[in-house]
Parts: structure tokens; C-alpha cells; sequence
């Protein structure tokens, strides 16, 4: 898995999805960009996500708040002083960890030995097998269990109490080893904030020092007011928004999985007090629900409880995705209370409030919000599209992105480059355009051509041959079954246009 992992990120490189930032200066650390399919296959999935919370719901509006925001939103908001990560160093390799995130590898070590334990089962009993009993019954799997139930009680429990000293007891305790010198020589843990600083302007006094925004939520609270009035927003109601975030991430793996400039879809559900519980159950089955829509197989999903919740939270789920190095989070609901507003209420000095004319009285809002990663979600379906077909003949490498999101929709490739099959291939494209992203390609044999648009994830071949000038029809093929069809040039847009709306 590790390295189909590998291969993944060689193929995002080599077909133009996403390139090391400054390349040529030998690259900045977890900083990213995306090359022309990333950015085509980026944009969809924000539409995709917009369409989606804004079109498809009346009582949630969109948003785009600037990055700079005044400095004592972040007071306010808890970041300056408890956006922190527990690091830890190896004192052998020098290197630097976050002691939570080496922790859950090792509870993610204890998860794999029980699914290797499954997957060896499953193999030897076939369709008979009972997944839950082998689990409840196997020795093996009930020892590792038993192992993982205590490690993730007591991490859970040195996380909440904020207690450093204990996060490195159980590093010691677990015989955690550094991956880079093999040796358990740790330093003690200490807290290291998260958020980017940098200088604006200058008064008589100095520069005014500003963070760059790690989350885009901000934005929304301190904007409720403005948009809650200005719509004339009854509640409950919600603010959308997709923007750029900045941390200063320590543990930098995982290509675009951890990244230091990243982007985020966020949307704060704001409600009365009292009725957040409710909605946040229905958000998180609405965002589950987008999720699997996209077909990548419900059984890969699962929600995970948080170990800790965040200063201002009293519920916290987060959607995992089971990727080639695990479950991991994609995607935040959390109920946030009036944590936010109430502090900014508190810190501005202005009344953040909203008078509920069912109720005849005035409240500070509740909030829920999901908040979804876009360079995450992009791995995710990289993740998820990516496979090495072995075919009769020879093999290919496909990726199986739902056509919705495909960054090209259709190629449209003649079967010679004369005899007029290039024009008549220009002239549907030229038809088709507007719809849909489409690639000519001449190039090559027609089957390197396919495999270069397997490759990118193009859903549709349509080829342009002799009998197309004679009858106006051509073949279509598609990606994931290499079927091919003869369909009249005039059915092209309805056959794609059915396939990629939603
Ligand atoms: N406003 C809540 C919030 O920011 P979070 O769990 O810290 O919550 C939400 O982040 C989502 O943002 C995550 O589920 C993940 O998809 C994405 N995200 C967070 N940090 C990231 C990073 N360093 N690189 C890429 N995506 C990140």
C-alpha cells in the first residue's frame, strides 16, 4: 500500500497534477502546486462541495473574507494561545515530531495487525465468513484490541489534561523508536504554536504584527453580523466559504496530506441554543452523504470520535477516508457552541446577537460547522481513482475519477492526422467546448493516446475515422470499461452531459 502510495505521487507529478513548489530551488517544505489537471481537478471538487452547500440549501450564503484579519481575532478566537502542537525530538537524529501524531501511528500499528489478522480470514473462509464474530472471538485480534482500547484511553486522557510529561511516558512506555535513527533517545515535549506571523504596514510605534488566517472560520464569525443583517438570514442559517489557510506544520509527510499553505470549505451552521446536538447529527450525516455520492464505496468511510475536543468544542467527529496509509481525517464536523462569538463579543466590545422572534428574545448563536480540506479531498480521490489494470496484452495505469470531477471531460482524437479527420475533430470540439473541457490530441497511435488520457483520468474518447465523415458518427470510448460505442456526433453532448451533472 505504502508503495502504491509512492507510485501515486510520481504519477500526480509526471501527468501534471501537482508539483513540489520552487522545483528548480529544490522545493519548500509541504508547499505545493498544482499543475494544469491539479487545478482543473481542484476547481471541480470546490464547485462540487459550493453546489452543493449553497445552491442546494436556501438558508446558507456564500462568502470570501480576506486572509489578514485584525490580530485580536486570534486572541479572541484561543489560537494565540492554544493553537499549539506537542513536539517532541529524537536527540540522536535530531529530528523533530509531533508526539500525537507518532502515538497515532502506533495505535494505527495495532489497527493494521487486526485487519491483517481479518484480511487472512476472510482469504481462508471465503463468503462464509463472519467479519463481527472473528472480531469479537479471534485471540490474536482480542489481544491487539485489548492493547489499542488502553493506549487510546490513556493518549486520550494526556491529550485532555494537556499533560506533556504523560505524551512522553507513553512514547517511553510504547518503545517508540525514531524512524530515522531507530533510536527511543527523546527529548522532553513542549507546546509550539501553529500560526504564521508577518508585519503590516508600519506605525510610529512599529509594524502591526498579523497572522496568516489557519482557518477560514474566522472570517465567517466576525462577518455574521454583517451577513446575518444584510441577507436578512433568519436562523438557522449558515455561511460558506472556501479560502486559503496557513500553519506551520511540523510533522510535513504525506505529500498534499499535511501541507503549510492549504486551502479549506468551511461553513459555520448557526442555531439556538440548545438545538446544536440535532444539527449536528444532521450535518454530519449530510456531509457523509457527499462523501459516498462520489462512489469510492461507503465501507471506506468511517466517522472517528475525537481523542480531544478543541477549545471550543462539545462534540467533534471527524470523516476518515481510508487511504493508502490508513484511515486518516478529510473532513471536521464540530459543534462549536458560542464559543467564537461570544468571544469576539467580549473582545470587540460590539453585541454579537440575534433576536429570535419565535422566542421574543435576543441570544448569541450556537454554531456547527463542517470544515473540509480541498488539497485533502483531492488526495483523497487521487487516492481512491488511482489503478494499475493488468490487461491481456500489456497494463495500464487509469485513474477512475468520477466524471464529474474528471479535470477533462473529453478527448477528441482523429484516427489519422489527414483526409479532413483533423477539421471534423476541431469542429466537435468547437461544439463541445463551452459544455465541457475538452482535449484534441493527434499524436501518436489511438492507443498511446488512450493510455495518456487513462492516465490524466479522462472519462470519454470520442475518435474521429473515415466512416465519420461519410456519416456523421464516431466512437466513443469509455475510460473504465474501454468499451467502445458508434453514436451519431449530435448525441456526444447529451451521452457526456448525463454522466457529469449531478
Ligand atoms: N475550522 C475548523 C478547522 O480548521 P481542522 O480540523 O483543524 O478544523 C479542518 O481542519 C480540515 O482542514 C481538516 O479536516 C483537513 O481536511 C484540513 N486541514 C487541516 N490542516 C491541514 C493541513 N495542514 N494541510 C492540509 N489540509 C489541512
Amino acid at each position: 500500500q505504502e508503495d502504491i502510495f509512492k507510485k501515486l505521487v510520481a504519477h500526480c507529478k509526471e501527468y501534471g497534477y501537482v508539483f513540489q513548489s520552487s522545483e528548480i530551488y529544490d522545493g519548500l517544505g509541504a508547499v505545493y502546486d498544482y499543475g494544469q489537471y491539479g487545478v482543473e481537478l481542484k476547481n471541480n471538487i470546490k464547485k462540487y462541495w459550493w453546489d452543493s452547500m449553497v445552491l442546494l440549501h436556501e438558508n446558507v450564503v456564500g462568502l470570501d473574507s480576506a486572509i489578514f484579519m485584525h490580530p485580536t481575532i486570534w486572541k479572541a478566537s484561543g489560537h494565540v494561545d492554544a493553537f499549539n502542537d506537542p513536539l517532541i525530538d529524537n536527540k540522536d537524529s535530531k529530528k523533530r515530531y509531533r508526539a500525537d501524531v507518532l502515538i497515532e501511528e502506533q495505535l494505527a500499528k495495532f489497527e493494521a495487525k487486526m485487519d491483517k489478522e481479518v484480511a487472512k480470514a476472510k482469504k481462508r473462509f471465503g463468503d462464509s465468513f463472519d467479519e463481527k464474530q472473528f472480531r469479537e472471538t479471534n485471540p490474536r485480534v482480542l489481544a491487539n484490541q485489548k492493547k489499542y482500547d488502553e493506549l487510546h484511553a490513556r493518549f486520550a486522557k494526556a491529550l485532555n489534561d494537556n499533560n506533556l510529561e504523560e505524551l512522553k511516558q507513553i512514547i517511553i512506555d510504547q518503545e517508540i523508536v525514531c524512524p530515522v535513527s531507530g533510536t527511543r533517545n527523546w527529548t522532553d515535549v513542549r507546546q509550539f504554536n501553529l500560526m504564521f506571523a508577518t508585519e503590516m504596514g508600519s506605525t510610529a510605534d512599529g509594524a502591526l504584527k498579523v497572522y496568516l488566517r489557519p482557518e477560514t472560520a474566522q472570517g465567517i464569525f466576525v462577518n455574521y453580523l454583517n451577513v446575518q443583517k444584510t441577507g436578512r438570514m433568519k436562523i438557522p442559517f449558515g455561511i460558506a466559504q472556501i479560502g486559503k489557510a496557513f500553519r506551520n506544520e511540523i510533522v510535513a509527510r504525506q505529500f498534499i496530506f499535511r501541507m503549510r499553505e492549504f486551502e479549506q470549505m468551511e461553513m459555520q451552521f448557526f442555531v439556538r441554543p440548545g438545538t446544536e446536538l440535532d444539527w449536528f447529527e444532521k450535518w454530519k450525516e449530510t456531509r457523509i452523504n457527499w462523501h459516498r455520492a462520489l462512489g469510492f464505496g461507503d465501507e471506506n468511510y468511517r466517522f472517528h470520535e475525537h481523542e480531544k475536543l478543541a477549545h471550543y468544542a462539545n462534540a467533534a467527529v471527524d470523516v476518515e477516508y481510508k487511504f493508502p496509509f490508513g484511515f486518516k481525517e478529510v473532513e471536521g464536523i464540530h459543534s462549536r457552541t458560542d464559543f467564537d462569538l461570544s468571544q469576539h463579543e467580549k473582545y470587540s466590545g460590539k453585541k454579537i446577537r440575534y433576536f429570535d422572534p419565535e422566542l421574543n428574545e435576543s441570544y448569541v448563536p450556537f454554531v456547527v460547522e463542517t470544515s473540509i480540506g480541498v488539497d485533502r479531498m483531492f488526495l483523497q480521490v487521487i487516492s481512491a481513482s488511482y489503478c494499475e489494470e493488468q490487461l491481456e496484452k500489456d497494463s495500464r495505469v487509469v485513474l477512475k475519477i468520477p466524471p464529474v470531477l474528471a479535470p477533462v471531460k473529453l478527448a477528441v482524437l482523429p484516427l489519422v492526422k489527414k483526409d479532413g479527420l483533423p477539421e471534423k475533430a476541431r469542429e466537435i470540439i468547437d461544439d463541445l467546448k463551452f459544455d465541457f473541457n475538452c482535449q484534441y490530441d493527434e499524436k501518436d497511435s489511438i492507443g498511446k493516446r488512450y493510455r495518456r488520457q487513462d492516465a490524466i483520468g479522462t472519462p470519454f474518447c470520442v475518435t474521429v475515422d473515415h466512416q465519420t465523415t461519410q456519416d456523421n458518427t464516431v466512437t466513443i470510448r469509455y475510460r473504465d470499461t474501454m468499451e467502445q460505442e458508434r453514436v451519431a456526433i449530435s448525441e456526444i453532448g447529451k451521452i457526456i452531459g448525463e454522466q457529469v451533472s449531478y
